[in-house]
């Protein structure tokens, strides 16, 4: 019987488009019918972006206050949603988050397996968690979750990112900094969920297992405590921020220029202190360090029992 295959994206620089492109790649299959629609702001958000409009989001990403988007015209019943995003500010990017509270999402996704596709720089945790709740309240179900993250270094992307996004420069740089974004190698690999969604699909339901063994979802356990910590942070200075200035004002950059001195400080000491912490304490605490990771990798996990057949 045939299957159908919605699949949901956002993306600015194509860099998501292009993980999901090359998932739905292996899942080409003459029963297989894949529709796939982008998200559209009614209002475009700027790529490259200036600072302060990339700055001044934040408390609106992180409170999920989505914006409006173009009507995404598609119906009907679906085997499996793809839904492909990127985090903005530990939450998901403002047009997933319009997506995720909009009838729409309630009508395509309500009982509906789902998988999430991620392309991001490295922090993802609190925003899958965002996710994860958003699709509970629809009552969607979310079967797997692949990740993929920026080939740098955290320190490295702590240059290159910023620069890719407020330049649209992604090239390496002074030979001494990689690329920005995700390698076209880790992209090109990413067929590999497509496949299995095929031969599951062809098997009959879709469950949890469908990507396990594929490192599909690999939390970085140095990176867990940073983004627990920042997330709350970004809650108490975006209600803050967002009670003192409207976006895009004159009060916003003033807002957030105080925060900013206060983020920087925060990047630059709680986040390397973190993960070198993290790594010692991972040694102490493995169980309760580990049972975390697990938490956050599921449903898909990191194993690479299956890896062999994707060579
Ligand atoms: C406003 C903004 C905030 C971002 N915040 C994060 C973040 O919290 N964690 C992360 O790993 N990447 C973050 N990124 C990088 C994005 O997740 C993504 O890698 C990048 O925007 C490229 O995606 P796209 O061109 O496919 O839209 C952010 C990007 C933007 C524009």
């Amino acid at each position: 019987m045939q299957k159908k295959v919605l699949a949901i994206y956002y993306s600015q620089s194509g860099q998501l488009k292009a993980a999901l492109d090359s998932v739905l790649g292996g899942l080409q299959d003459s029963n297989i019918v894949v529709t796939t629609v982008e998200l559209k702001p009614r209002k475009a958000f700027p790529y490259p972006w200036g600072f302060f409009e990339f700055m001044g989001i934040f408390p609106e990403c992180v409170y999920m206050d989505g914006c409006e988007l173009e009507p995404l015209n598609v119906g009907g019943e679906y085997d499996l949603v793809i839904l492909g995003y990127q985090p903005w500010f530990l939450s998901p990017s403002l047009p997933v988050s319009g997506f995720l509270k909009s009838e729409e999402a309630s009508t395509l996704l309500r009982d509906k397996p789902v998988m999430t596709l991620i392309a991001c720089r490295n922090m993802w945790l609190m925003a899958q968690e965002k996710v994860k709740k958003s699709l509970s309240n629809i009552g969607a179900k979310l079967i797997a979750n692949a990740v993929l993250i920026d080939g740098g270094s955290s320190l490295a992307t702590f240059v290159t990112t910023p620069r890719w996004m407020f330049t649209g420069k992604k090239y390496a740089l002074w030979g001494m900094f990689p690329p920005a974004g995700v390698t076209e190698d880790e992209i090109r690999k990413a067929r590999r969920f497509g496949v299995a969604i095929r031969e599951a699909l062809a098997d009959g339901e879709l469950d949890e297992s469908v990507l396990r063994g594929l490192k599909a979802a690999d939390a970085d356990k140095g990176l867990i405590k940073s983004e627990e910590i920042g997330h709350k942070s970004f809650l108490i200075w975006g209600r803050l921020i967002k009670k003192l200035s409207v976006p895009y004002s004159l009060g916003r950059k003033i807002a957030v220029s105080f925060y900013l001195v206060f983020l920087i400080l925060l990047i630059m000491t709680v986040v390397p202190i973190n993960m070198v912490l993290q790594r010692l304490l991972a040694k102490l605490f493995r169980g309760k360090v580990d049972a975390k990771k697990a938490y956050y990798d599921a449903p898909s996990g990191c194993d690479d029992f299956r890896m062999k057949d994707f060579a």
